[in-house]
């Protein structure tokens, strides 16, 4: 049955669409170092029980609001109560921060994938990265084409096509990433990458080490933007039957990708001596180390930056089409004007932010660059607030009983726990933490 709002044909494709929406840099890229940065297994634990007990807890919310009241999230929080109306513009504020520097990492895969056999043997694969992230047009004109690309696919709305071709993507990275891991695992000294991993130190484990895990958390399964609201809307009647059987994959698969990152990064740390400090350029530094020490590491470089690249892009356009969806459903554009006027919006912050770390590296924001800037602001402030709000919201003003009829789940007393008290409370305790 196809109506007006669209629908999907299976639940499957909603678990490919979500799936092709969650993974992505959030893993690849921002995950491991994150990880780095916060100490390594005390970072991962925060992670993993944040994951159970507040992200999976909001996918189920965000999917069962939209089966209620089929709407975007700015109709399904406002027909509900007007007052929360501004929860959905929220998302579409929090999607469109993080689309354009999303866009600019997107651009160094882009660079990688151009030039796999060049990056794969340097001298010093530091100085590689850092020389591309500062050029004066090479990144931005690699950010553009990223751009332009995400754009075209939200304007011809050949969304569902791309996710189809996920069903393949997504088991390819699988499959590349636990061959890097064997890699990775067999290197000298690759257990001490396995220990600072897995054995959390707990004097590195603070609200704010939980805050950044509580923003992974989020910016990782994407929630906490109305993706899954508008996903669920166009589940057909009797989704709610499954809807358990949508979140666990999705939330799996995508604790997995990171999980298999994670193990291939850590190994090669300690193994290869790359810094642990390496910041934004951890993965990029990393990979391509290991494919220099594989048989045939050129090829598998282009395959892993070919996959690594569709993971990115199907989430920027997952991102892009919150913001157009908005300006089409409430604003009353055409497709073609609200994805010209998003463009526009995205190609000057990216642009900044791509100058941030070269021509503009001068100019920061209490003390951070302009991309590191938006991005704290988006996973560190807005999504942990939407969070807050949306448990408040559920857990409070409508009540999780509402929604029993659409979430159906045999776990239902532990999600109506986790919604009106776990969520709340985590979120509310390390948002004052950080920001007093
Ligand atoms: N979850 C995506 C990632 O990990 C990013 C994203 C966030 C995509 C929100 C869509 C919506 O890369």
């Amino acid at each position: 049955m196809e109506n007006n709002r669209g629908s999907w044909n299976s639940k499957l494709g909603l678990v490919i669409a979500s799936a092709a929406s969650a993974v992505g840099l959030g893993n690849l890229w921002r995950f491991p170092y994150l990880t780095a940065k916060d100490g390594g297994g005390a970072f991962l634990l925060a992670y993993l029980l944040i994951t159970v007990f507040v992200g999976a807890t909001l996918v189920i919310t965000e999917v069962a609001l939209g089966i209620k009241t089929r709407k975007n999230p700015v109709g399904a929080y406002g027909s509900i109560n007007p007052k929360f109306k501004f929860l959905g513009v929220m998302n579409v504020i929090t999607t469109s921060i993080i689309l354009p520097y999303y866009s600019v990492v997107g651009g160094w895969i882009l660079a990688y994938l151009a030039k796999a056999h060049l990056f794969n043997n340097m001298k010093d694969y530091k100085a590689g990265f850092l020389n591309l992230i500062t050029a004066d047009y090479e990144p931005l004109v690699y950010f553009l084409i990223f751009i332009v690309l995400t754009a075209v696919i939200v304007f011809f709305g050949v969304q569902k096509g791309i996710e189809r071709f996920c069903k393949f993507i997504l088991p390819a990275l699988l499959f590349l990433l636990i061959v890097m891991m064997c890699r990775a695992l067999t290197l000298d000294k690759a257990i001490e990458g396995v220990k600072f991993f897995f054995v959390p130190d707990f004097s590195k484990f603070d609200a704010r080490t939980c805050l950044d895990a509580m923003g992974q958390v989020f910016f990782s399964i994407s929630v906490g933007m109305g993706i899954y609201i508008t996903y669920g809307s166009y589940l057909q009647d009797d989704g709610q039957k499954c809807i358990g059987k949508v979140i666990w994959p999705v939330v799996t698969a995508d604790t997995v990708v990171s999980l298999l990152t994670g193990l291939t990064i850590f190994p090669a740390v300690f193994a290869l001596g790359i810094e642990m400090t390496s910041g934004t350029g951890l993965v990029f530094i990393t990979f391509p180390k290991i494919f220099g020490t594989i048989y045939l590491g050129t090829i598998f470089s282009y395959v892993f930056f070919a996959i690594f690249f569709f993971a990115a892009i199907t989430s920027a356009v997952s991102l892009m089409e919150v913001a157009i969806s908005f300006l089409i459903d409430n604003l009353k554009m055409s497709r073609k004007k609200a994805v010209w006027i998003d463009f526009i919006y995205c190609v000057v912050i990216g642009s900044i932010s791509s100058l941030s770390f070269g021509k503009l590296g001068g100019f920061t924001i209490a003390g951070k660059n302009f991309f590191d800037q938006l991005d704290f602001l988006a996973s560190n402030i807005l999504l942990p607030l939407s969070g807050f709000l949306t448990s408040i919201f559920v857990g409070w003003v409508l009540g999780p009983e509402k929604l029993q009829v659409f979430t159906n789940l045999k776990q239902q007393k532990m999600f109506e726990f986790c919604i009106k008290w776990v969520a709340p409370i985590a979120t509310l305790i390390l948002f004052v933490d950080c920001v007093k």
